[in-house]
């Protein structure tokens, strides 16, 4: 099939004409609906017509039929029904939007709901996509579909360009997690990307939000809370398989309770997974408990501000608190325990045991916080042995922490698997951070710079130290404290510490080897 010519020479047409012709077929001259159609389908192995969904039975049936020639349409609600009366018939609907510049180029690799003729099947292959078969009868929830993940999408980015509009902030400044978002449903699937005040099951910002909408958007935003909320509950997704995981949270403060809580669970032949933080929960937190969640029957949070890990100078009696709050998320997330301690239950007196896990603790973080690591070593050892898990989790988020914390649980041959998981960010880069909340606007912005930092660095890895240190630079607002390199057997880490006014902020990448 080589052949064709298409009607109606608008927008459609036009792109398909062109990304055949690129792709090395010959197309006769288009014809729009006021030609003489009778001859159309004489000559060519394809006629596609092309016109709006409404004309394509008109056109079909001006057209009289060629035995040899396949009669195909573009319409994503249209069966084959309409282009009698020709004999060979076929659909090809791209799941593409057609509109602006570049849509021959967006035709290439797309992906088309076909149907009808073989032929196709070879119209998609011509442009390198993906074919998937779509029968009459299934044709019109096909469509249906199609019209949410494009024109509601639009409608609701239109409802946040007015709501931002209202703050006085562009709708630009929302793109980057638009594309983030939609990145997240392609990995994950949409039950898992959801994140938000409905996915922590926050129905009190839910609540705080309509009550500051203009009557006018709250049925929306009602109706698409209530979508999330299905998504969120659906029992075949993930995260409704976590949301059942998680129903009747349970919430200890003494050492003596969580431990036999975690033993009944052991003797019941439950694996416990170990997730400690020193609250203030967000996505970081979150995506661990899901990880804990996800292998784990019970799926153990701590929460402690652990002063053993404090230096004298540092934010210990600053550090943010909103136990309500990480309640909800660590639900939300899938723990079935949280463990919130007081600083007298876990040391009631002085405490004369540190762990201090040499070598891997100097260097880093250890050159400006030199007891840090003996402080998360000690709690870390006493949460393992009150709890009993069988995996813990950690962030890379603290890398040097995660190989702290690794190289302890094996020197002293504790049973537990120390897992590690990837570093979640905000839209803009900025790894998230309970200490993200100290930042000034202006801060807050000028934060990125640790990411970019990263980024710059990994494009240039035999100079990282000096790439990193130059990129930080160049913002006035971040003073750099180091920038460093380090090798392991399989990767280079990138790690760098900066402050931003009196916060203090770390981030790392690695880059393979
Ligand atoms: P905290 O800072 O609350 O962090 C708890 C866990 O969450 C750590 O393992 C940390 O690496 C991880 N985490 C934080 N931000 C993250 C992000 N953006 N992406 C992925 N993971 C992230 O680290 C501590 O508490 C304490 O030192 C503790 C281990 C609890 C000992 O007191």
């Amino acid at each position: 099939m080589q052949n064709a010519r298409i009607v109606g020479p608008g927008r459609a047409g036009r792109a398909l004409a062109q990304a055949l012709v690129a792709a090395g077929w010959t197309v006769e001259p288009l014809v729009g609906r006021g030609d003489d159609l009778t001859g159309a389908a004489e000559g060519v192995d394809l006629l596609v017509i092309a016109t709006p969904d409404g004309a394509v039975a008109e056109v079909a049936a001006a057209v009289r039929p060629v035995a040899s020639t396949v009669v195909a349409h573009l319409a994503g609600s249209l069966g084959l029904d309409v282009l009698a009366p020709h004999g060979r018939r076929a659909s090809v609907h791209p799941l593409v939007s057609l509109a602006g510049d570049g849509a021959a180029a967006r035709l290439r690799g797309a992906w088309f709901a076909v149907a009808g003729d073989p032929v196709a099947r070879d119209v998609v292959a011509a442009l390198e996509g993906h074919a998937v078969e779509v029968p009459d009868d299934q044709r019109v929830a096909y469509h249906a579909a199609a019209c949410v993940a494009s024109n509601h999408l639009v409608a609701l980015l239109g409802q946040a360009e007015r709501i931002a509009a209202s703050a006085g902030v562009p709708l630009e400044a929302y793109l980057d997690l638009v594309r983030g978002t939609v990145e997240n449903v392609a990995a994950l699937g949409p039950a898992a990307a959801l994140t938000g005040p409905v996915a922590r099951g926050d129905w009190a910002t839910v609540d705080r939000h309509l009550a500051a909408l203009d009557p006018s958007e709250r049925p929306t935003y009602e109706a698409m809370a209530s979508e999330a909320a299905r998504l969120f509950r659906d029992p075949t997704g993930y995260a409704g398989q976590i949301a059942k995981k998680s129903a009747g949270i349970v919430v200890l403060d003494t050492i003596d309770g969580f431990r036999k809580a975690m033993e009944a669970e052991r003797h019941g032949g439950r694996t416990v997974g170990l997730v400690p933080t020193m609250g203030y929960l967000h996505e970081g937190h979150a995506s661990l408990i899901r990880a804990a969640a996800r292998d784990n029957d019970v799926v153990a949070v701590t929460i402690f501000v652990n002063p053993l890990q404090f230096a004298a100078n540092e934010d210990l009696s600053s550090y943010p608190r909103d136990l309500e709050r990480d309640l909800r998320v660590a639900e939300g997330a899938g723990a079935t325990h949280v463990f919130t301690p007081s600083t007298q239950e876990m040391y009631p007196g002085e405490v004369l045991t540190s762990i201090n896990v040499a070598e891997v603790s100097e260097g880093l973080e250890g050159v400006s916080r030199p007891t840090h690591f003996a402080g998360v070593a000690t709690v870390v050892a006493k949460l393992f042995a009150i709890a009993g898990p069988s995996k813990a989790y950690f962030g890379e988020k603290d890398w040097q922490q995660l190989q702290v914390v690794r190289r302890m649980a094996h020197d002293l041959s504790l049973p537990v698997e120390v897992i590690g998981c990837p570093i979640v960010r905000e839209a803009d880069g900025l790894a998230m951070s309970s200490r993200n909340v100290y930042l000034s606007s202006d801060e807050r912005k000028a934060a990125t710079v640790l990411h970019r930092a990263l980024e710059a660095g990994a494009q240039d890895v035999a100079h990282a130290r000096k790439v990193m240190a130059a990129t930080v630079a160049t913002e006035p607002l971040a003073v750099l404290d180091y920038a460093e390199v380090v090798e392991t057997d399989t990767e280079h880490r990138l790690l760098i510490a900066a402050r931003l006014g009196t916060t203090r902020l770390i981030d790392n990448t690695g880059v393979a080897k």
